[in-house]
């Protein structure tokens, strides 16, 4: 039997097709279930299915549209908050279709809707699902993918994400998860 995580993303899969988001949901989804065994107050009914559904809203934007929209240096915002609008719509709808609970749905919507845009955080569980959606950039498969699709040189972007940490995370678990992982990648690419 599936679980109903596991049903959500099948359902999200079609939509993660597009600007790698099928790599970065995969590794996101991961560090989720991670971040949540050292928050246990957070709830996993929300973070779970917001973190697997947050960037379905990408497939709405042509990929011809999507550079400038995203990474170090956002051009397109109008872009950029196009696909949070539109992944809290379709993410809505699948949960709703699943028969989800409305008070928990319109949680999760809430969370996707500014999972870039809002630089607060709304709760522990938006916390988590922000935490999470930016950790996957730490690991080998991130960094590959993002400084050859934003141009700039492995090690610069290295160093970039390194001095990120502080301002980007949350919680005190990702803080050391991206610095964990990034000593990683550092040894895996030199
Ligand atoms: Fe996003
Ligand atoms: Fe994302």
């Amino acid at each position: 039997m599936r679980t109903m995580y596991e049903t959500i993303y099948e359902m999200a899969k079609p939509y993660l097709n597009t600007r790698y988001n099928d790599v970065h949901v995969e590794l996101s989804y991961e560090f989720t279930k991670r971040l949540l065994k050292h928050y246990p107050e957070a709830d996993e009914d929300i973070v779970l299915p917001a973190i697997l559904l947050h960037d379905v809203g990408w497939k709405m934007v042509p990929e011809d549209e999507q550079a400038g929209a995203f990474g170090p240096e956002v051009k397109k915002n109008d872009v950029q908050r196009f696909h949070e609008i539109e992944g809290a719509k379709m993410a809505g709808q699948i949960l709703n279709e699943l028969n989800y609970p409305g008070s928990k749905i319109h949680e999760i919507m809430d969370i996707i809707d500014g999972h870039d845009t809002r630089l607060e955080a709304l709760s522990l569980n938006d916390k988590i699902v922000k935490d999470a959606d930016k950790l996957w950039r730490f690991t080998t498969a991130g960094v590959n993918l993002d400084s050859f699709r934003f141009g700039i040189e492995r090690i610069s972007y290295i160093n970039y994400l390194e001095n990120r940490i502080k301002e980007w995370f949350f919680t005190l678990a990702a803080q050391d998860m991206a610095r964990e992982t990034l000593a990683i990648t550092r040894s895996q690419l030199s």
